[in-house]
């Protein structure tokens, strides 16, 4: 099958989470599975710099840009899979994160920047580029490919589309004079097409027009179509219920995995398990935290935003340190009140707490490999990838129960022990009590080290490659084909 895989980020050349990483591997599962499959994003000035050797193969004159968008081919680093960037210097080329400046606010050119996109995406899908490949399936990730499906439906023959969620609350809303100024067709308006109260809405185009959609668990497939979840798109979604699934995410473990990944000192496995004591050491020298390895070390890497269940945290600490010997590393960047929150307490307790506010490849890898715990107390989560590496790496998760934390992590009781299922520490409420009701259960096996070891390394034997996740996405890109067959 032809499938243009097309995202606003992918790793290794862009990436600001979790989609990053889905949209670094999954086409080359689709791949390894003898599909033809193409990988589109924009042309970031840092991207470009990772690219390689890139060479342009097209030129195309679209509404919106000052000049020609030229369309850069080459391949994604370390694999053979052909990558496209398209390349307007105006919206692209610039210093900054893919959807924010410097100074952490959204870019004000979004809505132009992934229009402009989904222009060149389109062009690319109906081989109008003059590259000689035309999708049959044009596979859309969140809201910044969210005008691909409607602008494809005005198509004639056209692709199939599919659409997966993978975060319901960042939507890329903007206002009706925004929909006026990017010159999209009047027909894409109105409550069945891109309009949101009143407003533009990048993800409702996805989500409205897709022959498809998918979301990263099924767990969150079910969430989203209640209010809790849904964002206001519950009615949208629980209407599509019969295009709508969820696959969970895979997991590279080319990238993560301990028995050769680069960015730790010491790889380890299951045998070996006693050697993770190497990284832990040299995560707690990396912080300045005393080298005690009895201290049970809890760590967490992540975007710091309320979804995350930051505030949580920062709650439980101080309890968590008064009544255990721990120590905590944690690792991410976000928004102000929640740094803010974490530096505070970084400073109360110097000797027990390190941070790092900033975005650190290496160093998520390294607390993954010397943590012996790993919070992820998320408000919801709609698969969530480090939890699943932590499993890989022999750091127990503490999660919250919601999306794809649910359907991956197994909550210790005797019971599931005694089945060799549990894998971690599953709480409900989204409260610090609960939080640290699970944190107590943690402790009372930690001290037992045979027991943490098997409760470890149970974590560790489980697969979650690309491979069966690529499978389940092939099989729904025959059903969005058929819709667009049968017309319907
Ligand atoms: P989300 O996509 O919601 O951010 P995921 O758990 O799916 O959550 O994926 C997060 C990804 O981003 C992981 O690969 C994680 O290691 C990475 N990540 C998040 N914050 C940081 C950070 N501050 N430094 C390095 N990597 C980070
Ligand atoms: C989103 C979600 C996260 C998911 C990731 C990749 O950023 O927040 O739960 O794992 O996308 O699908």
């Amino acid at each position: 099958m032809k499938v243009l895989f097309v995202s606003g980020e992918a790793h290794p050349l862009v990436k600001t989470g979790g989609l990053g990483d889905v949209s670094g591997a999954l086409p080359v599962a689709l791949e390894a599975q003898r599909n033809s499959v193409r990988l589109v994003i924009p042309a970031y000035r840092s991207a470009l710099a990772k690219a390689g050797d890139v060479k342009e193969v097209a030129r195309l004159d679209l509404p919106g840009a000052p000049a020609p968008v030229r369309i850069l081919e080459g391949r994604l680093p370390g694999h053979k899979l052909p990558l496209w960037l398209v390349d307007s210097p105006s919206h692209f080329d610039r210093d900054g994160g893919p959807y924010q400046a410097p100074d952490g606010g959204d870019w004000g050119d979004n809505p132009e920047r992934f229009t402009l996109f989904a222009r060149a995406v389109v062009e690319l899908a109906c081989d109008r580029a003059g590259l000689g490949w035309a999708a049959e399936v044009v596979h859309c990730n969140d809201w910044q490919t969210g005008l691909v499906p409607p602008l494809l439906s005005l198509e004639s023959p056209r692709p199939a589309t599919l659409f997966t969620i993978h975060n319901l609350a960042y939507q890329g809303v903007f206002d009706r004079a925004t929909f006026d100024r990017l010159g999209l067709p009047e027909t894409l308006w109105g409550s069945h097409g891109v309009e949101y109260w009143g407003n533009l809405s990048f993800i409702k185009g996805g989500l409205a027009y897709a022959d498809w959609i998918t979301t990263v668990s099924p767990t969150y497939a079910k969430e989203i179509r209640t209010p809790e979840f849904g964002y206001g798109l519950e009615g949208l979604l629980s209407h599509r219920s019969d295009n709508l699934v969820g696959i969970l995410n895979g997991v590279d473990y080319q990238v993560w995995d301990p028995r050769h990944d680069p960015h730790i000192p010491q790889h380890y496995f299951i045998k070996s398990f006693r050697f993770k004591d190497h990284n832990k050491r040299a995560l707690q020298e990396r912080f300045g935290l005393p080298q005690r390895p009895d201290a049970p070390l809890f760590g967490l890497v992540g975007r710091l935003v309320e979804q995350k269940g930051i505030d949580l945290v920062a709650e439980v600490l101080p309890r968590l340190l008064a009544a255990y010997p721990a120590q905590v590393v944690l690792v991410g960047t976000g928004e102000k009140w929640a740094e803010g929150r974490l530096r505070e307490l970084r400073e109360q307790y110097p000797d027990r707490i390190g941070l790092f506010i900033g975005y650190d490849e290496g160093m998520a890898h390294l607390v993954e490999a010397g943590a012996d715990i790993f919070l992820m107390p998320s408000r919801f989560e709609p698969c969530g990838l480090n939890q699943i590496y932590s499993l890989r790496y022999g750091t127990v998760p503490i999660v919250r129960h919601t999306g794809g934390l649910a359907d991956t992590v197994i909550d210790y009781t005797p019971h599931t022990d005694h089945n060799r299922q549990a894998n971690g520490f599953v709480f409900d409420e989204a409260s610090p009590q609960a939080l640290f009701s699970a944190i107590e259960r943690a402790m009372e096996i930690y001290p037992k080290p045979i027991h943490w070891r098997r409760l470890a390394c149970r974590g560790m034997e489980l697969d979650f490659s690309w491979e069966i996740s690529a499978q389940q996405y092939l099989r729904v890109y025959q059903r969005a084909r058929k819709v667009v067959l049968t017309g319907g």
